[in-house]
């Protein structure tokens, strides 16, 4: 070939990574691999076969986990974990840092073991997966460092289930065990079945960075192992990051084990690009969008969303790119696209892209190898919203596309999922970028980029993309608990007595919703008594159709949402107020109910609200270094309609300890009183119609916690369950969630400290950190 040749073409030839150390390495471990437990290699048990994609060739034999290993893992991690934790910040900091080292001493033998196992270009493995899990144990061990002096309220967990998926195999690994470690927990983890090398390899590294036996064990095998590991009794922490599917699964199958559970699910993550974004910018984004990995990306951007003045252009322009692509031997490092990770994957996008009859198809015309796993970049154009491939993850490098006229069109095409983990948007105008990113209901907005990630940055869903973030320092929440030990929490009874009349006006108390007393659906009530058996008063018991009436109350009242941070304080304190006008009626009220002390309740109710006006303008998020251009804001949404039973041990300070940090976020409310001694929530709501809180933001109702339990952690319009009942329905609350997997705290059967609540862990569930990417200096 002559050079003007080269020129003309831009062809280049091959430059295949050499596979040999790699392969040597697998040939020096016996090729056939056991688990990694208390610190050695087990003897393999019975085997699976693990191949390389893209030819099709076996490269080690993998032991399924058996009930005994898993058990055996566990016990090892049960046994390191108080002498890991015990062993300080700082040496357990030293490990991590080691560990991040190895991994760099490592890296080609990880990149290629990684493209091998996987087949993705060994030009990400090697670019992006392993620095990027080195990044993860360097930021780590400095979280270990520093953990005793910035959280010094927090503990470890304890033992950590944690079962991750094949499309990042040892990235996905560190996100999981860096945290965990870090925060002195003790792991065991389970690899996908399709890519365990990377995780077997990284066990050898443990040994050498000095992690005690038992801190970090790798159990492979498939499903059935997973399920092992995640409803383990000495599982105290579940974490799991693949299909919605089997998350919804792991969700049911965990409820009421009283273990801690963050789900990383899946996504249709949009791509928006507006008229006035850098067109070419945004193509190249979308290279990395959807061919990354070859668009097997939890957040890839599968859905692009174009404005309809530049869609034509834009689609020709996407397709020459497209055309261009290479596809081929992941092991060559001028390759873009390599194979998918097992033949079974390649079915079921071959599955879903041929079942689809609609809008226009486009194949890169690329070269596509003779043989292996691999399947050609792919657009499909002019699709409906509500095509099946619009709405199903397909996971794989399909881009579908469709356009859009106005910004708000855009939004709302971008939220028309179930999913809710990641979107991108390109425009050139700031004012409209930064507009619309709030608007977009996902985990993680990148501007004018994608597919950005930094240990630094939290990362992770909302809807049935899952719960909880991974990275930052809200990822530790997940690994971390309160360091007081709390006490079991016995069932309040309510108080019984005469059915004889009420002292004064009798009267019945109504529910209360979208800022007005309304009637019970079912029409029925219940006579409260005193703890002396006196009759107090008549409540309401509501029903299903009084939670959907409650919810649909603060659906719409959606403008809270948007208020400001000093508006909610102002009206915070205006209840605090209005309620230390009628203390004394309050007073006598619990007095009365409860026979404690009723003022000394009061008191701390106030206090309480004027802690909640004060944080309600001093947690809107923060701003993280990442190691790329821009800079990443971590910013604290609402976490939008919550339903929450109020405790029944403190009637008044409970239901404002929980209604507090919740409507100062911005949530909205849909409050179950305590059920024992419901009349405070009843008077209490008097005071939230003198106090200026649009109707509809708290909604307070009356009944039986276990019947409305239940009915709130089934209903689809709610983001979020609390339940602080003495009835402990943890186990119900959290099954039922799995819907549409929306965020549980229960409290376990366990008593909160109503005088001295953690206020950050409120604050916490009450919002969602939302991480916005945005382009920011050099
Ligand atoms: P999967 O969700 O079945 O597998 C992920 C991991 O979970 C693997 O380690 C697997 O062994 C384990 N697992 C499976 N069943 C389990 C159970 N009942 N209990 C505990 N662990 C269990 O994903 P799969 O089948 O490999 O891929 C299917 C689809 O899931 C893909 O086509 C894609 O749409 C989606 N997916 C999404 C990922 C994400 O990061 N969001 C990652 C992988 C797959």
């Amino acid at each position: 070939m002559t050079v003007k040749e080269i020129f003309d073409t831009m062809d280049y030839g091959p430059a295949p990574e050499s596979a040999e150390d790699a392969l040597a390495w697998i040939v020096d471990q016996g090729a056939s691999f056991g688990h990694f437990i208390d610190g050695a290699f087990t003897e393999p048990g019975e085997t699976f076969e693990s191949r390389n994609p893209a030819t099709g060739e076996i490269l080690a034999n993998i032991s399924r986990g058996t009930q005994a290993d898993v058990d055996a893992a566990f016990a090892a991690a049960r046994k390191a974990q108080p002498g890991w934790e015990g062993s300080g910040g700082h040496a357990r900091a030293r490990v991590l840092y080691a560990i991040a080292r190895l991994l760099q001493k490592n890296a080609r033998l990880f990149a290629v073991l990684e493209t091998l196992d996987n087949g993705k270009p060994i030009r990400e493995s090697r670019d992006i997966d392993i620095p990027l899990a080195q990044r993860h144990f360097y930021y780590h061990a400095g979280m270990a460092q520093i953990m005793e002096t910035e959280l010094p309220d927090r503990r470890a967990i304890g033992v950590c289930g944690q079962v991750i998926p094949w499309n990042f195999p040892l990235l996905m690994l560190a996100w999981k065990i860096a945290p965990a470690i870090a925060m002195g927990n003790s792991v065991v983890l389970k690899p996908a079945e399709y890519t365990s090398l990377t995780a077997l390899l990284f066990a050898d590294i443990c040994r050498q960075a000095g992690v005690p036996p038992g801190v970090v064990n790798i159990i492979t095998g498939d499903g059935a192992t997973g399920e092992m590991i995640v409803t383990h009794d000495e599982a105290d922490k579940v974490a799991f990051t693949g299909s919605t599917e089997v998350g919804r699964r792991i969700r049911r199958a965990t409820a009421g084990q009283g273990k801690a559970l963050t789900l990383e699910l899946g996504g249709k993550s949009p791509y928006i690009v507006f008229d006035d974004a850098d067109i070419d910018s945004a193509i190249e984004g979308l290279v990395d969008a959807i061919w990354f990995n070859q668009g097997q990306v939890c957040c890839a951007g599968s859905r692009l969303i174009v404005q309809e003045g530049i869609a034509e252009s834009f689609h020709t322009r996407l397709k020459a790119r497209m055309d261009k692509l290479r596809v081929g031997d992941p092991l060559d490092k001028c390759i873009d696209v390599g194979a998918i990770v097992d033949p079974v994957q390649l079915d079921t996008i071959t599955r879903l892209v041929d079942a689809n009859t609609a809008g226009e198809v486009h194949r890169a015309a690329c070269d596509m190898p003779a043989s292996g796993c691999f399947y050609p970049p792919t657009l499909i154009t002019g699709l409906d919203p509500a095509d099946p491939l619009m709405q199903e993850e397909i996971f794989g490098p399909v881009l579908v596309s469709t356009t859009f006229r106005t910004p708000a069109e855009a939004v709302s095409l971008a939220n028309n999922t179930r999913y809710g983990l990641a979107a991108t948007l390109w425009s050139e105008n700031v004012n409209l970028a930064l507009d619309v990113a709030p608007k977009l209901k996902a985990g993680v907005v990148w501007v004018n980029g994608t597919n950005m990630f930094d240990a630094a940055a939290g990362f992770g869903g909302v809807r049935e993309s899952g719960f909880g973030r991974e990275g930052g320092w809200e990822g530790l929440t997940a690994y971390t608990a309160p360091k007081d030990s709390p006490e079991t929490l016995a069932p309040r009874e309510a108080e019984t007595g005469e059915n004889g009349p009420v002292e004064g006006l009798d009267r019945t108390a109504k529910l209360y919703v979208g800022g007005k007393q309304a009637r019970p659906d079912g029409g029925y009530s219940r006579t409260i008594h005193g703890h002396d058996g006196t009759p107090l008063g008549h409540v309401g018991l509501a029903n299903r159709k009084d939670v959907r009436n409650a919810v649909e109350a603060a659906q719409a009242a959606g403008a809270w949402a948007k208020s400001t941070g000093h508006l909610r304080a102002q009206i915070l304190y205006y209840i605090a107020e209005n309620l230390s006008a009628r203390a004394s009626e309050f007073a006598a009220r619990l007095d009365a109910m409860t026979g404690q002390d009723g003022a000394q309740e009061v008191l701390a109710a106030i206090d309480r609200l004027f802690t909640c006006a004060a944080w309600a303008d001093k947690y809107g998020g923060d701003v993280r270094a990442v190691p790329i251009r821009g800079t990443a804001l971590a910013m604290r949404e609402p976490t939008g309609v919550i339903g929450a039973l109020c405790p029944d041990e403190a009637p008044l300070l409970g239901l404002v300890s929980v209604m507090g940090p919740a409507i100062a976020m911005g949530n909205r409310m849909v409050l179950v009183a305590s059920e024992p001694h419901p009349l405070a929530a009843t008077d209490f709501y008097q005071v939230l119609d003198t106090s200026d809180l649009p109707g509809g933001v708290v909604n307070i109702l009356t009944g039986s916690h276990a019947e409305l339990g239940p009915v709130m952690a089934k209903h689809l319009d709610l983001d979020a369950v609390w339940s602080f009942s003495s009835t402990d329905l943890s186990a119900v609350i959290e099954r039922e969630s799995a819907g549409n997997l929306k965020r549980t705290w229960v409290n376990n059967g366990k008593a909160t400290d109503w005088a001295r609540p953690d206020i950050h862990a409120f604050l916490d569930a009450a919002t969602e950190v939302k991480t916005v990417w945005i382009p920011y200096g050099e």
